[in-house]
């Protein structure tokens, strides 16, 4: 860290939200707030089991990562064309930009919008135009990552895989997410192979609920370049050591772990603790408009739950940026821009 003179625990929540970082894991589809659920659904004539945008947000209280997915998905279903697609992604993009996001890798699945009868490229061009429109309209630079769904088969995302090809130029990486449990890394070892070959960037989720198992079958057998969650880590020595020496990064969100009941509250969060023992860890927001807030809100709510101090915010925004998939020049761009903010910060 380059500043010059302490910062006082007092200006630490203001420090955190102005600090230039980057977001690497949200799942788009998790940013749509209420309101805009209800207005879209009016528009596409998709009937809600909710009565109103009041009683949908009072539904938003879960025990596990599945009691989430359910009401998740009823969200998805008034998502139909391409300007719904667009409009999402340029909502959290705005979001994103107040909290001084400079680049985000944003995660989409075309397979619940197939289930629903939309084509995979209505999906991805919708998506897409928002990234591509991200630096005019927000200043600031976004990719996609299409994950599988992973209570799926294998061979369903083969097909998913077929379909956006012809859209390959659009999309930076592949990613696992859905019911982790009872559906390891390893049942998508063929597909993940055929990624790779085409050059996809590889990532998944593994550790969330799971245990630790599955996070060293997505890097031996997937061969992953990041983690999502991964907290399951910091009960296994030894993947710890792996990851700290391989450099692996894990895009950890606290919130979301507190929403899900992977942590009974955030001052039992192993942030710190990975930190520390030099782990390359992300702060991130899941599914924002479901877990009580976007980024920032994930930073300043875990900083003072576990006593983090500037040094920690540095380490934790220069990761992200480190274990983002931009080039070397933006990436050095994007740094310096960090750096100045830490150096003048008052
Ligand atoms: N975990 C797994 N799959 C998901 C999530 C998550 O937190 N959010 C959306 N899909
Ligand atoms: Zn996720």
């Amino acid at each position: 860290m380059t500043n010059k003179k302490p910062i006082a625990a007092d200006r630490l929540p203001a420090l955190l939200r102005a600090m230039p970082k980057a977001e690497l894991h949200m799942h788009v589809e998790g940013s749509l707030e209420p309101d805009m659920i209800f207005s879209m659904g009016q528009c596409n004539r998709v009937p809600l089991a909710f009565p109103s945008v009041e009683a949908l947000r009072q539904a938003y209280v879960f025990d596990n990562l599945q009691s989430f997915l359910d009401i998740y998905h009823a969200g998805t279903t008034v998502l139909k064309t391409e300007q719904d697609f667009f409009a999402m992604t340029d909502a959290y993009l705005a979001r994103a930009r107040a909290d001084n996001v400079l680049h985000a890798e944003i995660f989409f699945d075309t397979q619940t919008h197939t289930g629903h009868g939309t084509s995979a490229e209505t999906v991805v061009k919708g998506l897409y135009r928002a990234c591509e429109e991200a630096p005019a309209r927000h200043g600031m630079t976004a990719s996609l990552i299409l994950c599988f769904l992973r209570h799926l088969s294998e061979e369903a995302a083969f097909e998913c895989l077929e379909q956006v090809l012809p859209l390959r130029e659009k999309i930076v990486g592949i990613g696992l997410a859905s019911s982790e449990v009872g559906h390891p890394p390893e049942k998508f070892a063929k597909v993940f192979a055929r990624a790779r070959q085409l050059g996809f960037r590889l990532v998944a989720h593994a550790g969330e609920e799971a245990p630790a198992s599955y996070i060293w079958s997505a890097l031996d057998v997937l061969k992953v370049e990041r983690i999502d969650h991964g907290v399951q880590a910091i009960r296994d020595a030894a993947l710890m050591q792996r990851l700290v020496h391989d450099r692996i990064p894990l895009t950890v969100c606290p919130l979301s772990n507190l929403k899900l009941c992977v942590v009974t509250h955030l001052g039992q969060h192993s942030l710190k603790r990975m930190l520390e023992a030099g782990i390359v860890a992300t702060v991130n927001s899941d599914d924002p408009a479901y877990f009580g807030g976007y980024i920032n809100e994930n930073f300043v709510q875990t900083f003072a739950a576990l006593g983090m101090t500037a040094q920690h915010a540095y380490q934790l925004a220069r990761n992200s940026f480190d274990a983002s998939f931009i080039d070397g020049a933006l990436r050095n761009k994007y740094v310096q821009h960090l750096d100045g903010v830490f150096e003048t910060f008052e």
